[in-house]
């Protein structure tokens, strides 16, 4: 069977005069930690991107259906964003917030608009594990309590703190880093106790966080905190009603409920602008990340002013927090996904993928389970439906092979056995139809 051949695209691809993927290989191997992993059996140099699309250093086009793990929220090198930076980085690239600038000062107030409720302050840090980090920080300020309550399989970066919350073996190190905090059990619907069809699947979920505080806990706890869906680990949606009643366990503790929209945020679910809106939930603190910047370093807290009053007793400082060029990809990026109806095309785009997913499975057994919301997807892979076995090693080959075919996808879940789909918020039908026409011959090969 021929391939399906990526949509037709209009770009002049640059040529490239940089080392070699050997070479480049090489000095990785010498001077960047061992600790880094490269995807694919024969990694990829990836040297260009525009829009949805990146290419490898040979000029070969890739479709990245993965953003650069969710990133590249509108696209790669928009021309918007990128002349913003631009004219930013020609003034002035960096002052700190010792002094006035009003690209931190405007962005807030962008980003307060966009928030529900009393959700009003912005915190600027650099990457979503730090947003976690100060998150709880400021958890633990204001309420004078220590525990945590955190979900099994999720994931919230990987300092010390973040690796705390996270709770998927691949990713803790051997060390003391989860003081304090508790993981109650995943709320996955497919894998869980409690499946799509059980009406109160959310509040029996949620059930086991009451039973954490009173058994694990001193009763009172700092605050709760979970993904809207749950991302690294294989695009578990909650069931309907979770959040609301994990949220109710929490504050009657005395906590404070904490969403990490690293992920799910800026329009990404479609139906909604953030994740924690899809579970009918206002948090007391939001964190955000990735999409944020479309590729900046630039990540964020976002709490009500009396939360974020606790840190005022002190001094907090971050370097490069806010600074004037990550605002103005910030704003940019905020302009663009309103001008460019970007949530809307999540929410339609992302249902044509999802239904086309779904038909997937009458043709190929591999597939256990295909969710989503918006444009973020995945599709579980199992040796046996009924068993619900992973198909580890079964992943990884049409992994493999949907990369040699130009489309570029993440892998998620405990056991790697969840391609996850997470493409910039621009994809369009065609690249949708791509995707699919990729999957089935991959599939089809297994
Ligand atoms: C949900 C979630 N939270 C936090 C993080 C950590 O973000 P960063 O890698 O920017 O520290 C990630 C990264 O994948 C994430 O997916």
């Amino acid at each position: 069977m021929k391939p399906p051949e990526l949509p037709e695209y209009d770009h002049q691809v640059k040529h490239y005069s940089g080392p070699s993927l050997e070479e480049v290989m090489d000095m990785r191997k010498r001077h960047l930690t061992p600790a880094l992993v490269t995807y694919y059996e024969k990694p990829l140099m990836i040297v260009e991107g525009s829009m949805q699309y990146v290419y490898d250093e040979k000029g070969r086009r890739y479709l990245d259906a993965l953003g650069g793990i969710v990133t590249i929220s509108v696209g790669h090198c928009h021309p918007y964003v990128t002349r913003k930076a631009r004219e930013q980085m020609e003034i002035l690239q960096h002052a700190t917030t010792i002094y006035l600038h009003p690209n931190i000062a405007e962005y807030s107030r962008m980003l307060a608009d966009k928030m529900p409720g009393d959700l009003s302050v912005c915190y600027f840090v650099n990457s979503g594990s730090e947003a976690n980090d100060l998150a709880l920080l400021m958890a633990r300020l204001y309420t004078g309590n220590y525990d945590m309550i955190a979900l099994r399989n999720a994931y919230h970066g990987g300092n010390a703190s973040a690796m705390g919350l996270t709770a998927h073996s691949t990713w803790k190190y051997n060390y003391p880093h989860s003081f304090g905090i508790h993981h109650s059990i995943a709320p996955d619907p497919y894998r869980g106790p409690w499946g799509r069809d059980d009406p109160d699947a959310g509040t029996r979920y949620a059930a086991d966080i009451k039973d954490l505080l009173e058994f694990a806990t001193p009763g009172r706890v700092a605050g709760f905190i979970a993904e809207s869906i749950q991302g690294v680990g294989g695009t578990v949606i909650y069931p309907d009603g979770f959040l609301t009643a994990a949220y109710d366990h929490v504050r009657q503790a005395g906590g404070v409920c904490i969403a990490d929209e690293v992920q799910t945020g800026f329009g990404r679910m479609g139906t909604h602008y953030w994740g924690f809106e899809t579970q009918g939930v206002i948090p007391d603190i939001v964190t955000l990340a990735k999409g944020i910047g479309n590729g900046a370093p630039l990540a964020a807290v976002i709490t009500t002013p009396d939360i974020a009053h606790s840190l005022a007793n002190r001094i907090h400082f971050n370097t490069f927090g806010g600074n004037p060029v990550s605002c103005a990809m910030g704003k940019a990026v905020l302009e663009v996904i309103d001008r460019e109806n970007l949530q809307q095309n999540c929410l339609e785009t992302g249902a044509y993928l999802l239904e086309g997913l779904k038909n997937l499975m009458s043709g190929h057994d591999l597939i256990g389970d295909v969710r989503g919301r918006g444009l973020m997807t995945g599709v579980e892979l199992v040796k046996d439906r009924k068993t619900k076995e992973p198909a580890k090693d079964e992943c990884a080959r049409v992994f493999e092979r949907t990369k040699e075919m130009g489309l570029l996808i993440g892998k998620g879940g405990l056991y790697g056995n969840v391609l996850r789909i997470k493409p910039p918020m621009c994809i369009t039908r065609e690249d949708v139809d791509f995707i699919i026409g990729v999957l089935d011959a991959a599939f089809g090969e297994m």
